[in-house]
């Protein structure tokens, strides 16, 4: 966001705590990875084959060969390399997708691209090229008062999904609220969308084997419409954009075509590196060992501090089930998220006002300016102390909202 780059940059000797990062820190055991990876690389006579020609659109042979066999071995799939495409970083996945599957047809019929559970990740906001495309649905909210804690759920009795349904798009873990919808949900879209061919893409940037980033049980599933979208950028690759699609044959092909047009292919030294972390089973382990317990940790700091600082009025955590960042809702806020967000900066604290993250819903929802990012990828310290802080611009803002509207005392 331009207001928090500005900030930081002006920043005027003050000191923040930024808790706006979609970036990932940089874990030394995960550099190491990827390090040993290259040391591995330029030692061999293959690195003039990678960095020296061009290669198949599709993506690094043995990229895909180590992606099937080892989801093959590990889900007990049938994939071909035919099931697979690479490209570069996910975000261009779902870029192609939109634009592939969704917007008008030659007959100007406009085919949708649906997001079935709003908020979701504020990067679908520009991917389709004909933005009237993009329709996002609201939740259902699943609260427990007494714990202070919330989670999203897909709303069927409102979801849409037709014939004028280009694709469907959701991100499991959900970037920005830790969101897992549950292999039921998941199957339940995927059956929606089925009689249609519809296809359902699954941003699965957070999601097991690699980065590993789900603190609840998850299943990643595959089927005939399901496309299985992944990213390396979460697992310590993000400067070298990886991407990977795995799907039906035919939805790949649709892809790979569009792809072919738009850069030829992805860039192969980060494909070779990400080759052998797989093929060797490293980064599958890193990420369970090393990512997931790192931010699963951060979760349970930031909960452990709201629920001993927060004051006494309806604030809601989402269930912390994965990804990195928690999402704080603040039933009643007396002011928009953008300016509570203005008020968490005077005490020097960072966070993503929520409204970003509701691309293409259309309906009046106040909730959509009652919400909060905040970024795991703070210290433990730094992430108690902000807390603490959000706790009393919490209680001050309220408490000021309470005063204003008893009726004035007069002598
Ligand atoms: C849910 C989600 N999807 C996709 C992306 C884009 O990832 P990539 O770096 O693979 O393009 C991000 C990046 O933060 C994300 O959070």
């Amino acid at each position: 966001m331009k207001d928090i780059v500005e900030t930081l940059r002006s920043g005027a000797g003050r000191e923040f705590i930024n808790l706006s990062a979609g970036n990932p820190l940089i874990l030394p055991e995960v550099e190491q990875l990827w390090r040993d990876c290259t040391a591995d690389l330029l030692a061999s006579t293959e690195y003039g084959e990678v960095v020296c020609r061009y290669g198949a659109s599709q993506g690094y042979q043995p990229l895909i060969d180590a992606v099937v066999d080892d989801f093959n071995q590990r889900y007990g799939l049938q994939l071909t390399e035919r099931n697979v495409l690479i490209t570069p970083g996910s975000q261009s996945l779902y870029f192609y997708a939109a634009n592939a599957f969704g917007g008008y047809t030659a007959d100007r019929t406009l085919k949708k691209v649906v997001l079935p559970l709003s908020p979701d990740y504020t990067g679908y906001g520009g991917v389709a090229l004909t933005p009237e495309s993009l329709f996002a649905y609201k939740p259902a909210l699943d609260i427990d008062a007494a714990t202070h804690r919330f989670k999203y759920r897909p709303d069927f009795s409102q979801l849409e999904i037709a014939e004028d349904t280009g694709c469907v798009l959701f991100s499991r873990p959900c970037n920005p609220t830790g969101n897992v919808l549950t292999d039921d949900e998941v199957q339940k879209i995927a059956a929606l969308a089925a009689p249609y061919d519809v296809p359902v893409l699954i941003d699965s940037a957070y999601a097991p084997p690699f980065p590993a980033l789900n603190f609840t049980a998850m299943t990643p599933l595959f089927g005939d419409n399901i496309l299985h979208c992944m990213s390396l950028s979460k697992a310590g690759l993000p400067g070298e954009r990886i991407g990977i699609a795995i799907g039906d044959e035919q939805l790949i092909q649709v892809l790979e075509c569009f792809q072919t047009n738009m850069c030829i292919h992805s860039p192969r030294y980060g494909q070779a590196i990400a080759a052998r972390a797989i093929r060797s089973g490293a980064l599958a382990d890193i990420a369970a060992n090393v990512i997931r317990p790192f931010y699963q940790a951060k979760v349970q700091i930031v909960e452990a501090t709201l629920d001993q600082a927060m004051p006494d009025v309806p604030w809601f955590l989402h269930r912390g089930e994965g990804a990195i960042f928690t999402w704080l809702w603040l039933k009643n806020l007396p002011m928009t998220d953008w300016e509570f967000y203005q008020e968490l900066k005077q005490v020097g604290v960072i966070a993503v006002p929520g409204s970003s993250f509701f691309p293409g819903l259309r309906d009046e929802w106040e909730h959509t300016r009652q919400c909060l990012r905040i970024s795991l990828t703070g210290s433990v310290h730094e992430l108690e102390t902000a807390m603490k802080r959000l706790a009393t611009v919490v209680e001050r803002v309220y408490q000021l909202s309470e005063r204003n509207q008893q009726p004035a005392v007069t002598a």
